[in-house]
C-alpha cells in the first residue's frame, strides 16, 4: 500500500527521487519522506501529506545539486500502524541514525520484536511496525556489511515486506528485499533504479527485474547482486517493460479518473486485440490458455476478487452461466482464503485483479495452487506477483490505471471474462456457430458503442449537482445491473464520500424502502430487456416515497420520461456486455459528483490503488 522508489549512481539524485516517488503516489499518500546517505550524515525529510508538501520542505534544503547525493531512498505512505504524522512516516531511522529504511507491508510479529529490543536498551520514535526493522538492521550492522545486517534481520522478522536500505557508512550501496509485496529493480545507463512497480522507472530503463519473494538484493555502484532466501546467488534476467512515460500522464485532464473514464473504448480494443477477429468463430486466446484437455475436464468455477474485480466477477457468473452452463460462484478473495472452500483439480479459480498485487487475491490464489487447483489470472499490471503465482494468465490490457477509483479496468475485466466464457463455451460445445458469430460481432461493436455512450452523457454533469449535499443514496439494478449498481455505489462512495448503498432492486421492499425519502437520490438501472418491468414497479414504489430517481435508460426509453426527467440514456446493443455501457454514466456521475463536492478524485482519503496488505 506504499510506494518505495530509490536510486543510486554517481549524480545527484534528489529531483528524481522526488519526481519518480509522485508517480507512485497511488499507492498510498498520507505522508513521505527520504533519506540521503553522506559521509557527512543520514539526511532524512519527512512530511505528513502529500508528495507535493515534501517536496517543498526538501527545497529549502541544499540538496539539489551536489553529486555526493547521489544514492536515496524515498516512500509515500498509506498508514497501517499508526496515523499519518511525520514520526510515523518513512523513512524510519536506527537509533544512531547509521541506517536508514523504507517499508511496505506488514511487520506481523514487531510487537514482541519491538519489546525485546527496548529491554535490550533500544529506542523508537514512532508506532509504526517499520521501525522495528530499522533498529534491528542497525544492532547487525558493521561497516562494510550492509547485506549480511539485512540478512540478520530478515531472519527474525514475519509478515510481507519491499524494503530498500541504505547506510551513511556505505553510501555506494543500497540493499532492497521482497516478500509477499512487490519490488522491482531497473536497469538504468549509468544508474539502478529500484521501485514498488516500474512506472517511476520507465523514463529512465525499460529493463526491469521482477523481485521474487524471499530475494535479496545488494547494489554496490553500478553492479546488482541478487540472492534467493537461502542467500544462494540468483542469475538476473531483466525484461523489457514496454509501458510508455505518456501512458501515465494526465494528457490535458483535470483528473487520472477522467482520463481513464474516456480510454475505455480504447482499453476494449486493446483487450480485443489478436484474441476476437470478424471473419472467426471463435476465441483466440494467446500461448494455449485453457485448452481443451482442462476446459473439458472442468466441472465448476470459481471466482475470487476483491472491490470492482469482485463486482466484475459478479458479471462474470451470469455470464459464464449462460455460456458454459458450469456452476459458478464469486468470492471475496478475503473470506475465500480462510475458509475450507471446496474446490479440486476440476474446479478453475479465477482470479480478477486489476494490480495484480492485492495481497487477499494473492492470498486465495496461494490457498488454490496448495490445493492443485487449475487458477487462472485476470491481470491489468504486467509483471505483476498475481502473473507470477498463477498457472495461467490473461491480460486485460487496459493499460495504467492510475485513479484510485477503478474505471476502464473494470470494463476489460468483464470484456475478458466474457472472452473467457466464450472459449469455454465453445470448446464445451454450449454455443452454436451462429450464437458465437452474434456474440463476436457485440465485442467488436463495443468500442463505439462506448463512445455513442459518451456522446449521451452530456447532462449527467447537471445531475451530479442533485448529489451535491446528499448524505445516502441507492443504486439499484436486476440481474447484471445488480453488480453494476454495487460498482455505481461503490465509485460514489470512494470518491465523493456519500453514503451509497448498492442493491438488488428486488430486494428493495424488504428492507431499504424504509430509508427513501425526498432527501434520498436513488439511481436504478432500467436498461430495456427481460426485467425492465419489475424495474418500472421498483421504480414506482421509490417515487410513492418521494424518493429522488435517477434512471440509466435505454437510447429513446419513452416510457421513463414519464416517469422522471433525470434519464442517462446508454446507446445498449451488445446484449450482455450492456453491463459495460451502463457502468460508464455511473464511473462519470461519481466523478462529477466528487468534483461538484470539492473532493480530491484521484486520491480519495484513507484509500490507496493497491491493497498490499490484507
Ligand atoms: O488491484 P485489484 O483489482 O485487485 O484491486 C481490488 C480493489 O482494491 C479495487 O477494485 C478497489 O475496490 C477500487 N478502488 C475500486 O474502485
Amino acid at each position: 500500500m506504499c510506494g518505495i522508489f530509490g536510486i543510486i549512481g554517481k549524480k545527484n539524485c534528489v529531483q528524481d527521487l522526488l519526481k519518480g516517488i509522485s508517480k507512485l503516489e497511488y499507492r498510498g499518500y498520507d505522508s513521505a519522506g527520504l533519506s540521503i546517505p553522506s559521509t557527512k550524515e543520514m539526511i532524512t525529510i519527512k512530511n505528513k501529506g502529500k508528495v507535493s508538501g515534501l517536496q517543498e520542505k526538501v527545497e529549502s534544503f541544499n540538496l539539489f545539486k551536489d553529486d555526493a547525493y547521489s544514492t536515496g531512498i524515498i516512500h509515500t505512505r498509506w498508514a497501517t500502524h499508526g496515523v499519518p504524522s511525520e514520526a510515523n512516516s518513512h523513512p524510519h531511522n536506527g537509533n544512531q541514525n547509521i541506517i536508514s529504511v523504507v517499508h511496505n507491508g506488514i511487520i506481523e510479529n514487531y510487537r514482541s520484536l519491538k519489546s525485546s529490543l527496548i529491554s535490550e536498551g533500544y529506542s523508537f520514535n514512532s508506532e509504526t511496525d517499520s521501525e522495528v526493522l530499522a533498529v534491528l538492521i542497525e544492532k547487525f550492522y558493521e561497516k562494510g556489511q550492509l547485506l549480511k545486517a539485512v540478512n540478520k534481520a530478515l531472519k527474525e522478522v514475519d509478515g510481507a515486506y519491499a524494503i530498500a536500505v541504505v547506510s551513511n557508512e556505505d553510501i555506494n550501496q543500497l540493499v532492497v528485499a521482497r516478500k509477499k509485496s512487490p519490488l522491482v529493480i531497473g536497469k538504468g545507463k549509468d544508474r539502478i533504479f529500484i521501485a514498488s512497480d516500474p512506472l517511476p522507472i520507465i523514463e529512465y530503463t525499460k529493463d526491469i527485474f521482477y523481485m521474487k519473494d524471499g530475494y535479496v538484493a545488494s547494489i554496490i555502484g553500478d553492479q546488482v547482486k541478487v540472492y534467493d532466501e537461502n542467500e544462494n546467488p540468483i542469475e538476473i534476467k531483466y525484461e523489457h517493460c514496454s509501458m510508455s512515460p505518456q501512458s501515465i500522464a494526465k494528457d490535458g485532464y483535470d483528473h487520472f479518473m477522467l482520463k481513464e473514464i474516456y480510454e475505455q473504448p480504447e482499453a476494449i480494443e486493446s483487450a480485443i486485440a489478436g484474441r476476437v477477429f470478424k471473419d472467426q468463430t471463435e476465441i483466440t486466446l494467446e500461448d494455449d490458455i485453457l485448452n481443451k484437455d482442462l476446459v473439458n475436464r472442468i466441472n465448476r468455477i470459481v471466482i475470487i476478487g476483491c472491490g470492482t474485480a469482485w463486482h466484475a466477477g459478479l458479471i462474470g457468473r451470469n455470464i459464464f452461466e449462460r455460456f458454459t452452463k458450469l456452476p459458478v460462484q464469486v468470492d471475496y478473495a478475503s473470506d475465500f482464503r480462510y475458509r475450507d472452500p471446496i474446490i479440486d483439480e476440476n474446479t478453475l479459480v479465477i482470479a480478477i485483479s486489476q494490480s495484480g498485487e492485492t495481497a487477499d487475491t494473492l492470498g486465495a490464489l496461494a490457498l488454490a495452487n496448495e490445493n492443485k487447483t487449475p487458477t487462472l489470472a485476470i491481470v491489468n499490471a504486467v509483471g505483476s506477483t498475481m502473473t507470477r503465482e498463477a498457472n495461467e494468465v490473461i491480460y486485460t490490457r487496459a493499460g495504467p490505471e492510475i485513479g484510485v477509483a477503478s474505471t476502464k479496468a473494470f470494463s476489460a475485466q468483464v470484456l475478458v471474462l466474457y472472452l473467457v466464457a466464450m472459449h469455454i463455451g465453445t470448446i464445451r460445445g454450449i454455443l452454436d456457430v451462429d450464437e458465437r458469430k452474434r456474440r463476436i460481432k457485440n465485442i467488436l461493436k463495443l468500442p463505439s458503442s462506448i463512445r455513442e455512450t459518451f456522446k449521451k452523457c452530456s447532462n449527467i454533469k447537471k445531475i451530479a449537482s442533485i448529489f451535491k449535499d446528499a448524505t445516502n443514496t441507492l443504486f439499484l439494478g436486476r440481474g447484471t445491473g445488480y453488480p453494476v449498481a454495487l460498482e455505481g455505489a461503490l465509485k460514489l462512495k470512494e470518491i465523493s464520500y456519500i453514503h451509497a448503498e448498492g442493491y438488488h432492486a428486488a430486494e428493495l421492499k424488504h428492507g431499504p424502502l424504509a430509508l427513501v425519502d425526498e432527501n434520498m437520490p436513488v439511481v436504478v438501472l432500467a436498461l430495456k430487456g427481460r426485467r425492465y418491468s419489475k424495474i418500472i414497479n421498483n421504480i414506482e414504489e421509490v417515487k410513492a416515497r418521494g424518493g429522488k430517481i435517477i434512471a440509466i435508460v435505454s437510447e429513446g426509453d419513452k416510457e421513463m420520461k414519464n416517469i422522471t426527467s433525470d434519464i442517462i440514456e446508454v446507446s445498449e446493443d451488445v446484449g450482455i456486455l450492456n453491463s459495460i455501457l451502463v457502468a460508464i454514466p455511473m464511473q462519470l456521475l461519481s466523478y462529477y459528483v466528487a468534483v461538484v463536492r470539492g473532493c480530491d478524485v484521484d486520491q480519495p482519503r484513507n484509500l490507496a490503488k493497491s491493497v498490499t496488505v490484507e
